[in-house]
C-alpha cells in the first residue's frame, strides 16, 4: 500500500518535520480533542502516539496503525510517557474489533492521508466498532478560503502529497451521510484551515 511505503521513509523524521506544527498549532487542539472523553478509546491512526500525552486517566485506549514504522515510533513515546496503551497494527478500512466496541473513536489527520476510494469504508468501518451512543471525533485539514493562505496552502500541496501521503482536499465530510452517520458538529479549530468533525452513528 502506497501509506505503509510513505511512512517507512517518513517515521524517522516524522516529528522532526512536523515540530513547528505540533507546537505551534496542534498541542492545544489535541488536548481540546479529549476533553469529556472515557471509556474503550480508539486512536485510529495513531503515527507516532503524538495524542496519547492527552489520554484520559482510567480510559482504555488502543492505537493502531498500517505502518509498522510509525508504531514502533508510538512504542517509543509509550514508554517514555508510561501511557497506557494497547498498540497493534492494523488498517482501519477492516480492523479486527468487535462490533460497538469503543466509547469514542479519534483520528487525527488520518483521512487527509486516506485516498477518496478508501474515505467511505473507512468510516464504515469506524462506525461498526463505535457505539450506537458512541462518539467518533476527527481532526482534517481543508483549504483556506482566503486567496493568500490559500495560494501559499497549494505551494505546499505536493510537499505534503509526497512526505506524507496527505492532502488538503479530502472533503471527509461528503461521506458520512453514505457511511451512515450524521455530522453532530462541524467547526474550525485552527484559523480556516484545521476543522473538527463530531460524528454519531445514525441508525
Ligand atoms: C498524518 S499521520 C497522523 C498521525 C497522528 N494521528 C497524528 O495526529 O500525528 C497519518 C497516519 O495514518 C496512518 N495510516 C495511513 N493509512 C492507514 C490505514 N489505512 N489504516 C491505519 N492507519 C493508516 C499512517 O501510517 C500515519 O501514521
Amino acid at each position: 500500500m502506497a501509506e505503509r511505503r510513505v511512512y517507512k521513509h517518513i517515521a524517522r523524521f516524522y516529528d522532526l518535520i512536523d515540530l513547528p506544527f505540533e507546537y505551534g498549532r496542534y498541542q492545544p487542539i489535541r488536548r481540546m480533542l479529549f476533553e469529556g472523553i472515557s471509556g474503550a478509546i480508539l486512536d485510529a491512526g495513531v503515527g507516532t502516539g503524538r495524542n496519547m500525552a492527552f489520554y484520559p486517566a482510567g480510559g482504555r485506549a488502543i492505537g493502531i496503525d498500517l505502518s509498522p514504522h510509525m508504531l514502533a515510533k508510538a512504542e517509543k513515546r509509550r514508554a517514555e510517557l508510561g501511557v497506557d496503551v494497547d498498540l497493534r497494527r492494523m488498517n482501519v478500512t477492516k480492523t479486527d474489533f468487535p462490533d460497538d466496541h469503543f466509547d469514542f473513536v479519534i483520528a487525527t489527520f488520518l483521512f487527509c492521508v486516506l485516498d477518496d476510494d478508501l474515505q467511505s469504508p473507512a468510516l464504515s468501518e469506524l462506525r461498526r466498532i463505535c457505539r450506537p451512543d458512541g462518539e467518533i471525533r476527527l481532526l482534517e485539514y481543508t483549504y483556506s478560503e482566503d486567496p493568500r493562505r490559500r495560494f501559499i496552502m497549494r505551494l505546499w500541496a505536493p510537499w505534503v502529497r509526497l512526505a506524507y501521503g496527505a492532502a488538503f482536499d479530502r472533503h471527509v465530510e461528503r461521506y458520512v451521510e453514505g457511511a451512515g452517520l450524521r455530522l453532530i458538529e462541524e467547526r474550525f479549530v485552527y484559523e480556516d484551515i484545521i476543522k473538527l468533525l463530531v460524528l454519531r452513528r445514525d441508525r
